[in-house]
Order: structure tokens, then C-alpha cells, then sequence
């Protein structure tokens, strides 16, 4: 890694998720599957946002247990501490403090006008807690403290990533240019749905496939998905353009398209398809598994990859927040 925040050797990218325990197959396909690629490429940057999961839980053994979990999930799943930093949020305050100054340069109305803020106020109408408003301007900060110009992340996450752009604009233009205005990198399958066939996978909702469950657990979620609806009889010709478990196979096999057939000329059935794509995805993450169950048995190695990468980045975090400060007229006289 480059000694200078603002000049890496390579260009940077930095991505962050929140510590909801096991990854399932949208973490991976949406955005893992791109942390993992541009280890090789770039000089990347991975955090655990526990700072940002105290907005949705005040669970403190719960979110301690997950942040692990999620980490230790990454590490299996082919993170490698030695080409990338993988850190946890809180420890590295700056972020927070960050948050605060571009806070300053941020109109209220566009924190107000955010797709998730309103999706929380209605999840959760008994805990509509500040930090729900304040959530995209640490994610900015998240991002611009170490001038990461690639952001890999799932379609979700667009509307984040746009405000990200705004308030580093918003700032540069104040202070003078300093900050990267980030960009998001999508993959192939940037918006996976879960199990129901219609929303987001995600845990909240209850949806998913979990990548590290055990076989039967992974079994029963697959056989669980909707697929095509209009296709009720076995006999009938199936349309694997709108069936999730179609879509799904496209990356889990290089035959998909066989499969496809088979859909569409009604030689196979829906059980049939959910039955191979449960096998294939449990085979696909078998090396994973394997791994994880290997780091876990390694005390303290998760929390040492984790320390590792906090201490990594605190002088880049800390020259990020000194430019700050001389531009902002924090500090003595000068
Ligand atoms: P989070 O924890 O919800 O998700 C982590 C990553 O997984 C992607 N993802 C999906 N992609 C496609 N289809 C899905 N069904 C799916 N579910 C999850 C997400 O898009 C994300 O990339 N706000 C962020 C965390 C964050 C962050 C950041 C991200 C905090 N600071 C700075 C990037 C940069 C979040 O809650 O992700």
C-alpha cells in the first residue's frame, strides 16, 4: 500500500457491509464476488460497518458476534489479508468524526429524500433514530476518507453511492479539491432477488440462501424459491428470462443454457431445476466452507486480521482528517 492517502500506486477501492452475520448468495453475486477480483488489481480497501449496523440494532453481543462472522465469512470465502485491508469500522474513529465535517456541507433535504432512510422510517417506525438520517453521510465518509475512487457494491447501494458523489462535491467545492468523487462498480448480477422471486434478497426480509449453512438448510431455501408463476402445470414450456432459479444458474455452471432449454420445452420441471441448482451451489461453495471451518478452529486469527488492517490504514485516516482540519479552520492559529 501507498504511504500517501491521496496518491496511491494503484488505484483504490473501498467497500463496506454491515455486519448481519452469514453472507448469503446476494452479498456474494451483487458484490463479494468484486471485492475478491479487485484484491488482485487494485489497492483495496474492506470494512465491517459496525458503526452503521448500531442504527438497526442496539444488540451489542449481537453485533459483536456478526461483525466476526462477517469477517470471518470473507476470509472463507477468498479475502486474502495480504493483498487487501479488512478492518472493522469503530476501529478506526475518524469515520465518525468525517461523517460530522461533511455532515456540515450536507443539505438536510438530501439525507430526507434518500430511498433507505424512508424503507427504515416504515421498517422500523418505533426506532427512527437520527443515525438512519445521518447513515449516507458516514457511508461518504466511509469511502472519501481514503480517497477510494471504486466502490463495488450491489444496486441497492446506487442511490448511496450518488450522494457519496454529491457531498464530496459539496465539500471540494468549499475547501478546495481534495476528495475523489467515488464511483460504483456493479456486477453482472447487481440486483439478486431472494427466495419469494419479486424483492431484494436480503436477511431482514427473510429471503435468502445462506452461502455457509449446512447442505440441508441450503437445500430447503432453494427448494423454497418461486419461479416462474404463469407456469403452473409441469407440461407447460417455463420462461427462464423471469424464473429466478434460471437466473441463478447462470452462475453456478457454465451449462445454463441447457438448463434453459430444458425449461422451455417443459423437459425438466421447476423441482427439477431447484433440486440441481442446490447441489450446485452447495458444491460451488465447498472449498469455502472448508476454509471457514479451518479459520474458526485458528484462535484470534479473525480479530488479528482485523486489528491488522485498522493499524494499517491510521495514517492514512489521520491524514485525511489533519487536511481537514487545516481547511476547515479546526485547530490553533496558524
Ligand atoms: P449491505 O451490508 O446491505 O450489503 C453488502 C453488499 O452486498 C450487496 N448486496 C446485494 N447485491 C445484490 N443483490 C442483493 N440482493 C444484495 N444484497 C446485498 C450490497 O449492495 C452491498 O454492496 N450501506 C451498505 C454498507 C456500507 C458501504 C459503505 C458500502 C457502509 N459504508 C461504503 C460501500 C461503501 C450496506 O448496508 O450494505
Amino acid at each position: 500500500m501507498s504511504a500517501s492517502v491521496a496518491t496511491p500506486s494503484r488505484s483504490r477501492v473501498f467497500s463496506g457491509v454491515q455486519p448481519s452475520g452469514l453472507p448469503h448468495i446476494g452479498n456474494y453475486l451483487g458484490a463479494f464476488r468484486n471485492y475478491i477480483a479487485m484484491q488482485e488489481t487494485h489497492d483495496a480497501i474492506y470494512c465491517i460497518v459496525d458503526y452503521h449496523a448500531l442504527t438497526s440494532t442496539h444488540d451489542a453481543e449481537l453485533i459483536r458476534l456478526n461483525t466476526y462472522e462477517m469477517a470471518l465469512g470473507l476470509l472463507a470465502l477468498g479475502l486474502d489479508p495480504e493483498r487487501a485491508t479488512l478492518f472493522r469500522q469503530s476501529d478506526r474513529p475518524e469515520h465518525v468524526e468525517l461523517s460530522w465535517l461533511f455532515a456540515t456541507v450536507t443539505p438536510v433535504t438530501w439525507v430526507e429524500r434518500t430511498p433507505s432512510f424512508k424503507e427504515k422510517r416504515r421498517n422500523q417506525p418505533e426506532d427512527v433514530n437520527h443515525g438512519l438520517l445521518t447513515y449516507p453521510i458516514l457511508q461518504a465518509a466511509d469511502i472519501a476518507i481514503y480517497h477510494a475512487k471504486y466502490v463495488p457494491v450491489g444496486k441497492d447501494q446506487a442511490a448511496h453511492l450518488e450522494l457519496a458523489r454529491e457531498i464530496v462535491r459539496a465539500w471540494n467545492a468549499r475547501y478546495g479539491d481534495y476528495f475523489v468523487e467515488p464511483r460504483a462498480v456493479f456486477t453482472d448480477s447487481p440486483i439478486v432477488k431472494g427466495t419469494d422471486g419479486v424483492n431484494k434478497m436480503s436477511k431482514s426480509l427473510g429471503n435468502v440462501i445462506d452461502i455457509f449453512a449446512e447442505p440441508d438448510v441450503v437445500r430447503k431455501q432453494v427448494m423454497s424459491m418461486v419461479t416462474d408463476t404463469q407456469r403452473i402445470l409441469r407440461t407447460q414450456p417455463g420462461r427462464p428470462e423471469v424464473c429466478n432459479v434460471c437466473q441463478l444458474h447462470r452462475f453456478f455452471g457454465a451449462d445454463y443454457e441447457v438448463i434453459w432449454d430444458g425449461e422451455r420445452t417443459a423437459r425438466t420441471g421447476c423441482v427439477d431445476t431447484k433440486r440441481l441448482l442446490a447441489e450446485r451451489m452447495i458444491d460451488f461453495f465447498a472449498s469455502a466452507r472448508e476454509r471457514r471451518a479451518k479459520l474458526a478452529a485458528k484462535p484470534g486469527y479473525v480479530e488479528e486480521v482485523l486489528r491488522a488492517g485498522a493499524e494499517r490504514l491510521a495514517p492514512l485516516a489521520r491524514e485525511s482528517m489533519g487536511e481537514c482540519h487545516a481547511r476547515m479552520g479546526l485547530g490553533p492559529l496558524r
